[in-house]
């Protein structure tokens, strides 16, 4: 039960900080290090100003969105995001009907507490699925087959943490999952370290950060793209993109597209904001692949800025979480539905009908 009013996005930030657990809270909120990255993501968008047209007869208005052959109801999807169940007990089925209520998109995280074949079983909405490379490739390969097999319509190669960022919150609080919280999608041997029977609280240890050293292969390299792209059919997003030469590589080495990303600040601390790095992974690419963006995304002119400067939609992250921890899947659905009027807002005040109207000039 909260008693803060809930009109913003921020607004739910500050009424899932009363209902978590600390623990919790901290290890949805925190980033990496100093926090500098996830005190400036935002920040970064609103320091980019809109030059907005007047007189453009907005009264009939349409956020429909295609993204690899999906038509979205407004250009946003649910960023890949671990361990829901900590939020609501419906955990990722939750936040993928949240999504598909308002008719965005949803990616499920690896590293969920549903299955792939449980989300996919409880929507219908567009599903991808976010992988992270294992050194055990084998793991990783029944991974692909899994998604394949359940219908999830895309990859998104995660490639921003070939170790764990130090995430101090984490450390502190000794961040471990309750044992009643699965991470269904791994086999046993990789989540022996995350199920912790053990108790690590106050010993400044994180689970996560554990299991990462354990599993996580920290020499991949954009040849395991071209791995992954010989034993798939499904497009590959490469999400964790920030420069330009970059995103040329990831579309020379057989991706669709890229997710311009810092991981929401939780990964290399001081990165480039991504409302920064976005023309310039635009421009590199020149309309040849996909390209999504997310960090810090809170305003429906937040939205639009991203598409002005080359993106066709926008991911979604914290917020959602925040929405699932005060009021599950409504919750959830609340916060998708706050971000889409303000966007279709946005866009009128800005003089567009469409998306497709959001041009480059917009940009001051
Ligand atoms: C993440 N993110 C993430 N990314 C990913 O590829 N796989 C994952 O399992 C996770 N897990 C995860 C957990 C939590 C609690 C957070 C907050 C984030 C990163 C996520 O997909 C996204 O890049 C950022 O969260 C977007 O920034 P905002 O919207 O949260 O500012």
């Amino acid at each position: 039960p909260t008693s803060t009013p809930l009109i913003n996005l921020h607004n739910f930030e500050a009424a899932a900080a009363d209902v978590l657990p600390r623990m919790v809270y901290d290890y949805y909120a925190g980033g990496a290090n100093d926090e500098v990255a996830l005190g400036a993501a935002h920040a970064a968008w609103n320091d980019i100003t809109l030059r907005y047209r007047v007189l453009r007869d907005v009264s009939e208005r349409s956020q429909r969105t295609e993204v690899l052959g999906h038509t979205l109801d407004w250009p946003v999807f649910v960023a890949p995001m671990a361990f829901q169940q900590l939020a609501h007990a419906d955990g990722e089925v939750a936040t993928a009907m949240a999504a598909e209520a308002t008719g965005a998109g949803m990616i499920l995280s690896t590293l969920s507490n549903r299955t792939i074949e449980a989300v996919r079983a409880g929507t219908s909405g567009p599903l991808w699925f976010q992988l992270y490379i294992y050194r055990d490739r084998g793991v990783t390969a029944e991974l692909v087959r899994r998604a394949e097999r359940a219908g999830c319509t895309a990859l998104v190669l995660a490639v921003d943490a070939p170790l764990l960022g130090r995430r101090e919150r984490d450390l502190l609080n000794g961040l471990h999952l309750p044992p009643d919280v699965p991470v269904p999608n791994l086999g046993v041997t990789l989540r022996d370290t995350l199920a912790a029977d053990r108790d690590v609280t106050g010993s400044q240890i994180s689970a996560l950060a554990e299991f990462f050293d354990r599993h996580w292969d920290p020499s991949i390299a954009w040849r395991d793209l071209a791995w992954l792209r010989s034993i798939t059919t499904l497009p590959i997003l490469v999400k964790g993109v920030v420069r330009g030469d970059d995103a040329v590589l990831a579309i020379e080495h057989g991706a669709a597209g890229v997710i311009v990303s810092n991981h929401g600040g939780r990964q290399l601390d001081t990165a480039i904001p991504t409302a920064r790095a976005l023309p310039g992974v635009a421009d590199a690419l020149r309309g040849r692949g996909t390209v999504l963006v997310d960090g810090g995304i809170r305003r429906g002119t937040d939205v639009i800025k991203a598409l002005a400067m080359g993106a066709q939609a926008v991911l979604l992250g914290r917020p959602v979480l925040w929405g699932l921890a005060v009021n599950g899947q409504p919750g959830a659905k609340q916060v998708l539905q706050l971000l889409k009027d303000e966007c279709d807002l946005a866009l009128a005040l800005a003089g567009c009908r469409t998306p497709a109207e959001v041009t480059a000039d917009l940009i001051a």
